[in-house]
């Protein structure tokens, strides 16, 4: 083999192995294009209030536990400024994940902040992050044309993963 090919074939391997923590270019590609035709394509500030607060009342509804997490942000007015703006805060965080599926060196880096946010916390744990996991892949397809489960739990499942990271 000459070495431009050894330079390639290491290269390739170490491209694939970056883009395999999160999930395939293809899958990426169908999750990229699902979520910004609901979220990026003219949602209203609305839309996006109600999608926020129907993800945090399902998560409360699985671990009721968790919501006192949420004190410091008015969790007890889910209609307040301050909920509203936290739920835009995480939405937001969950888009720039999204869009930067096929991006494994920003994405690592993005997922990376997000658990240090995360692991700074009192109280957070793990399983709270499993049951965001499971109320995404209930809550998107009731909003999403055509909504393409394997592609989502392929991409989404590694997302939380790794905004998870270092949790009990
Ligand atoms: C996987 C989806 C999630 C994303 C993208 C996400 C994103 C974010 C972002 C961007 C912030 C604001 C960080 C800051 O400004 O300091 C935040 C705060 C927070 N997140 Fe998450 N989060 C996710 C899931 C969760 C889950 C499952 C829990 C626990 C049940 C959780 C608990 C918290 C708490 C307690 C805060 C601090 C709230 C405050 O400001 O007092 N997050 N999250
Ligand atoms: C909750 O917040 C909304 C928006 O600020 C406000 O109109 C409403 O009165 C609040 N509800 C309670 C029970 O404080």
């Amino acid at each position: 083999m000459n070495p431009l090919s050894t330079v390639l074939l290491v290269l390739c391997a170490t491209s694939a192995a970056l883009a395999s923590e999160f999930c395939s270019e293809a899958d990426a590609t169908i999750v990229i294009k699902q979520w910004n035709q609901i979220y990026n394509a003219g949602i209203g500030a609305k839309s996006r209030w109600t999608m926020g607060n129907e993800i945090f009342s399902s998560l409360f509804k699985l671990k009721p536990e968790s919501e006192v997490l949420f004190n410091n942000v008015n969790v007890a007015n889910m209609s307040s400024g301050a909920f509203h703006a936290h739920t835009v805060r995480v939405l937001s965080g969950l888009d720039m994940g999204i869009n930067y599926l096929n991006d494994a060196g920003t994405l690592t880096s993005l997922t990376a902040h997000l658990a240090a946010q995360h692991v700074a916390r009192t109280g957070l744990k793990a399983v709270y992050f499993d049951a965001m996991g499971k109320v995404l892949m209930t809550v998107l397809p009731s909003l999403i044309d055509n909504f393409n489960p394997d592609a989502w739990r392929n991409c989404l499942l590694p997302l939380k993963n790794a905004i998870a990271k270092g949790l009990p």
